[in-house]
């Protein structure tokens, strides 16, 4: 099957959404948490999570156009600091939830029953539930001149790990905190590590 530019133009908006957004694959599921000047949390789920560098430790994620109310966004804004919590399987349905357009005052946290978690002195909450978490602080915005997403850049200021899932050589064990990816809005698969190869040196 070829589909053309002028093909995936044609096709059924959600038709056309389900398989542009899958086409990248599978990646990791996270709950970005984040409150308001005013003190009101945040809590929704993204699956364009990614590495920006280890030096120093950044991330990056992807957000929709600015064109309606995107309260992660004007709590970031706001305050400068969020939180990146990976969902695990026990609390997906929860998870998923935070995708509802919640009115103006209301918490998803409470709204879905995701534990909201204040850690010292971070400004922004954590997800209890979540085993593998980050506390991030703002650092640039690059709009996609395409079509109006903005691709988020932060600093990991803090590392909340569950004891036991950092290996002796730093890597991540995804299997046992039961880590989930999402391909797409809606289809989300366990992860299972196959193999770790080694440091590809050609000299
Ligand atoms: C599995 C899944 C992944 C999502 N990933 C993103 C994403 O990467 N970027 C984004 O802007 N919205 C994403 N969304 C939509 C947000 O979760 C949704 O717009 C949410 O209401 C945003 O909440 P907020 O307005 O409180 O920030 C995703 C939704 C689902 C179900």
């Amino acid at each position: 099957m070829i589909l053309r530019s002028s093909d995936i133009d044609k096709l059924d908006k959600y038709y056309r959404i389900n398989l542009i957004n899958q086409l990248s694959g599978v990646k990791g599921a996270n709950l970005i948490g984040s409150v308001s000047g005013t003190g009101l949390s945040n809590v929704a789920i993204f699956n364009s999570v990614i590495h920006i560098g280890a030096n120093p430790a950044s991330v990056g994620f992807v957000l929709r156009p600015l064109t309606v109310a995107r309260h992660t966004y004007s709590n970031i804004m706001e305050t400068g600091f969020y939180t990146i919590n990976q969902v695990s399987s026990s609390f997906i349905d929860k998870a998923h939830h935070t995708s509802g357009k919640y009115a103006e005052g209301i918490s998803e946290f409470t709204e879905v029953g995701l534990q909201e978690e204040y850690l010292g002195d971070f400004k922004a909450p954590y997800v209890g539930e979540s085993k593998i978490r980050m506390g991030v602080s703002f650092v640039e915005k690059h709009e996609i001149a395409l079509n109006g997403t903005v691709l988020m850049v932060g600093k990991i200021e803090e590392l909340v790990i569950e004891d036991g899932l950092i290996e002796s050589t730093g890597h991540l064990d995804l299997d046992a905190a039961n880590a989930m990816g999402v391909a797409g809005l809606d289809t989300y698969y366990g992860v299972k590590k196959r193999v770790r190869k080694g440091y590809v040196s050609l000299g």
